[in-house]
């Protein structure tokens, strides 16, 4: 079976069983800007999870293109990929337990014909949120799963979701295959033996996760079910190594051409190109270029880090010709050949410019006898030849160096700080200076804007400037109309709640990748290099900033809007001060 009959089989299979099929969305998420990117098939369904009306009806399915970014540096081995396609069937409400394990079952056992001999599965053991899931054992017993095989697994393996920050989430049931064609399948189940790959998961979403950390009962129960189709076809060509699928396969077989170098010997680096080019391909297809912040900064480094793989084979100007490999596979997605090889060619360039210099100035001194490459160092590779900071590592492991990670983060911190304030003439976060008062008012700003989405229920608020001086704080948010005096109560006796809580905060440093996946807010217009720090209010607000704040919410005082009005179309201002 290939990647497109896979992917016809299940959609038909689901529309047997009453499910439409929904469209394959963008990579970048549309109502949820606390992910980068679309990491499962149920993200363009959120509001659908939460009790919208789905236009096409309570049964859907279809292929989802995601994107999962984790570490970077872990590609390479044969399982993991940054992009893949998650095929999922969805119950809005509709169906529940028993049929969505039922349909998985008869699709793996009967469609696909895997045999129930080289299945296992994990439920969930329960939790002080939801129940040990003995129903979904009942149901898998029933279907002919001995009990051997069936693991209750704790929240850490068996609970999905949220995507996000907050939103759909609950127990899960996962399917697990046998892998190896030379060993017996053992009769016990154990989740800890790699042999044993995921290749479905049923997720029971009965929870909505907010912002204050509580799982809510969810207004619907949903399925929620995801199949990877990288792992699925290397499960039924029965390969152990996924890069060999038809999926995978042109593409390495076009490195092999390119480099003169055989896959056998070379195939963690070619892993690595393979899996970032394929990447970058789609995410230029849904409108990301390459640049220093957000999705932008992540091509980037996926660009460059496949760049840097192709020397070590020995290959140069190579990444739209690997491209071109990906194209035939994926020609279901019509993707734009020209206008991608045009930006993947842009951004080789650019990278091969600084590329050689960078080198020599990191040979020069690794070669200096060493043992740690200085943060200054490192810094100076970063911003002045465009090496992303895990590259910088790589580099430093292959002289069997190290490099000093906190001096790099310091000189990052250091420099945007001296910019920032050269380049605005002030303190670039909005703040008129650094005094008490200004750093209390600075600290209200988080809570107004975290609370400014509670009160009003609108996820999508977020901060379009702001300016503090010690006597007041001046906040504008995109908002279509005056607040009334009722919202406006409930704006400030929420943040006055807050600061009554004797919050505490406290300040991180990751990269802006993190900052993402973990939920910060960003700010309104801040271009931002590779590390960020965020913000953290008790568990109320997470925000991604560069001004100074206080160090317990009890140190602010009583809060008070003292005027909310229009800034300009679409966007409203509020002034407030602390008494
Ligand atoms: N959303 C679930 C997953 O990604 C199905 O595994």
């Amino acid at each position: 079976m290939n990647r497109k009959e896979l992917i016809k089989s299940y959609i038909n299979f689901f529309k047997s069983k009453n499910h439409a099929e929904i469209k394959n969305s963008s990579l970048i998420p549309e109502n949820d800007p606390t992910v980068l990117f679309t990491t499962a098939g149920m993200q363009p369904l959120i509001p659908f999870l939460l009790g919208e009306g789905h236009p096409q009806g309570k049964r859907l399915v279809n292929v989802q293109r995601c994107i999962r970014t984790g570490d970077i540096d872990e590609v390479g081995d044969t399982t993991h990929h940054t992009f893949f396609e998650m095929l999922g069937n969805w119950s809005l409400g509709d169906y529940f337990k028993k049929d969505a394990i039922e349909y998985s079952f008869e699709f793996l056992t009967k469609v696909l014909k895997i045999p129930v001999e080289r299945l296992a599965v994990s439920v969930f053991d329960g939790d002080k949120n939801s129940p040990r899931d003995e129903e979904s054992r009942e149901v898998w017993k029933f279907l002919g799963v001995p009990e051997d095989r069936i693991a209750f697994l704790s929240k850490k393996e068996n609970w999905w979701g949220p995507a996000g920050k907050t939103g759909p989430c609950g127990p899960d049931t996962e399917m697990f295959y046998w892998k190896p064609n030379n060993k017996p399948v053992p009769t016990v189940f154990d989740c800890g033996d790699s042999n044993w790959v995921e290749i479905l998961n049923d997720v029971f979403m009965e929870y909505s996760k907010e912002n204050n950390g509580k799982y809510n009962e969810a207004k619907q129960r949903n399925i929620d079910t995801g199949m990877g189709v990288e792992r699925m076809m290397a499960v039924l060509n029965r390969l152990e190594d996924n890069y060999l699928s038809d999926c995978w396969k042109p593409i390495i077989e076009k490195i092999e051409e390119l480099s003169n170098k055989s896959y056998e010997g070379n195939g963690k680096v070619m892993r690595i190109i393979a899996d970032h080019v394929k990447a970058s391909v789609f995410m230029i297809a849904d409108g990301v270029t390459p640049s220093n912040t957000e999705q932008g900064y992540v091509l980037r480094r996926l660009i460059r880090r496949a760049i840097r793989f192709g020397r070590v084979l020995g290959t140069e100007n190579f990444i739209t010709k690997v491209a071109d490999a990906i194209y035939p596979i994926y020609d279901d997605y019509q993707l734009d050949a020209e206008k991608i090889n045009l930006e993947l060619a842009k951004e080789e360039e650019k990278f091969n410019l600084t590329l050689e210099k960078g080198l020599k100035i990191f040979e020069k001194y690794a070669n200096s006898g060493i043992k740690e490459l200085s943060g200054g160092i490192a810094f100076l590779l970063y911003q002045s030849y465009g090496f992303p900071i895990e590259m910088i590592k790589e580099f430093a492991d292959e002289k069997g160096i190290k490099v000093d990670e906190k001096g790099f983060h310091e000189a990052f911190l250091k420099h945007q700080k001296l910019s920032r304030t050269a380049s605005s003439g002030k303190f670039k976060s909005g703040l008129a200076d650094n005094s008490e008062a200004t750093m209390k008012l600075h600290t209200a700003c988080h809570l107004l804007n975290e609370a400014l989405r509670i009160a009003l229920g609108r996820k999508d608020i977020y901060q379009k400037g702001s300016n503090i001086t010690p006597e007041r704080l001046r906040f504008d948010f995109n908002f279509d109309r005056g607040l009334t005096p009722e919202e406006i109560k409930d704006v400030e006796s929420l943040v006055n709640q807050k600061i009554g809580s004797g919050l505490q905060i406290t300040c991180e440093i990751m990269s802006l990748k993190k900052a993402g996946e973990c939920g910060a807010q960003g700010v309104f217009d801040s271009k931002y290099g590779e590390d960020v720090r965020v913000y953290s209010i008790g568990d109320f607000s997470k925000e991604i900033c560069s001004g100074s704040h206080v160090e317990n919410t009890s140190e602010l005082g009583q809060f008070k809007i003292i005027k909310e009005q229009s800034s300009s179309a679409g966007v409203r201002r509020i002034k407030a001060v602390l008494e």
